[in-house]
């Protein structure tokens, strides 16, 4: 089944939400929304959640999931301001708990943090598979970027959050806490042996040399033939000499610290302090 996939691209942060709907009905879910901050006053905008809100009621469609593909380092979720609206339910990998333990530490995180996945709704497993109305989606754990990441494949759409991106720009970055370049080349074999007609949808892009507008649905047959990071049947070993290299050379994202402790924590932020207020932490030194 060829799901309605309608694409939300937030200039940003350089990332694409997903409205992905069974074609049969009115259910659907949401892969990857963004809550806008501004990291220098400190304060969330829900401009481009609200474009989600007001497109799917006016659609009339039933949100059945929010999905995360992982834990996103570059931009805050929106799942739980999206499911108050909209209803859903807010599902990760489960691999989310190692995530949730290296950050708890690097963020010193008390024990009223769970480190147990509690906070999402549902945590998949690689071979799991989910309804959206008549529609299947199949879970397949991509893991290299960070060790929860998941590729959600919905008829034949694979949603492959920071794995493969566009052709021409390539890959994801492997170097946070956590990630493998070994790791993404064997993720990124498991999605290259769908097959070829798959549609790819990529959670980011960034233009690239010689395009100068942003893209984001591609597939698999196009990524075997024209990645320039994967392409061309490149080894492991040229993928990870390659990947390293270009790693150490990338700055961290400018919302990696407001976006780990709000998304490990399924979108919510901390709890408000003594005063009422809410606080987010800058650890010094420590990424
Ligand atoms: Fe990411």
């Amino acid at each position: 089944m060829k799901p309605d996939v309608t694409a939300f691209f937030d200039e940003a942060t350089n990332t694409i939400s997903y409205v992905v709907r069974d074609p049969a009905g009115s259910a659907c879910a949401v892969v990857d929304s963004v809550l806008d901050f501004d990291y220098a006053s400190g304060r969330t905008d829900t401009r481009s959640a609200d474009a989600i809100v007001a497109f799917i009621k006016d659609k009339g469609w039933e949100v059945q999931w929010l999905l995360e593909t992982h834990v996103h380092a570059d931009h805050l979720s929106a799942a739980p301001y999206l499911q108050e609206r909209l209803g859903g339910k807010i599902g990760i990998g489960d691999r989310i708990t190692v995530v949730q333990d290296t950050f708890g530490k690097v963020f010193n995180e008390g024990t009223e943090f769970q480190r147990d996945g509690s906070q999402f709704d549902k945590l998949f497993a690689e071979g799991d598979s989910f309804h959206i109305g008549q529609l299947r989606g199949d879970v397949l754990h991509t893991p290299g970027h960070t060790p929860a990441c998941l590729t959600y494949v919905i008829g034949d759409a694979a949603f492959v959050g920071d794995t493969l991106f566009m052709p021409d720009f390539g890959t994801a970055r492997c170097d946070f806490p956590g990630g493998s370049s070994e790791t993404m080349f064997a993720s990124i074999q498991k999605i290259l042996a769908l097959p070829d007609e798959t549609r790819i949808f990529v959670g980011h892009d960034y233009k690239a040399p010689g395009r100068d507008e942003y893209a984001w649905e591609t597939t698999v047959g196009e990524q075997k033939a024209l990645n320039v990071h994967v392409g061309q049947g490149k080894s492991a070993e040229e993928f990870v000499a390659m990947r390293d290299a270009r790693d150490a050379t990338l700055a961290m994202p400018k919302l990696i610290i407001p976006s780990l402790q709000v998304n490990m924590r399924a979108g919510h932020m901390p709890d408000p302090d003594d005063t009422g207020d809410v606080f987010l932490k800058v650890p010094v030194n420590k990424l």
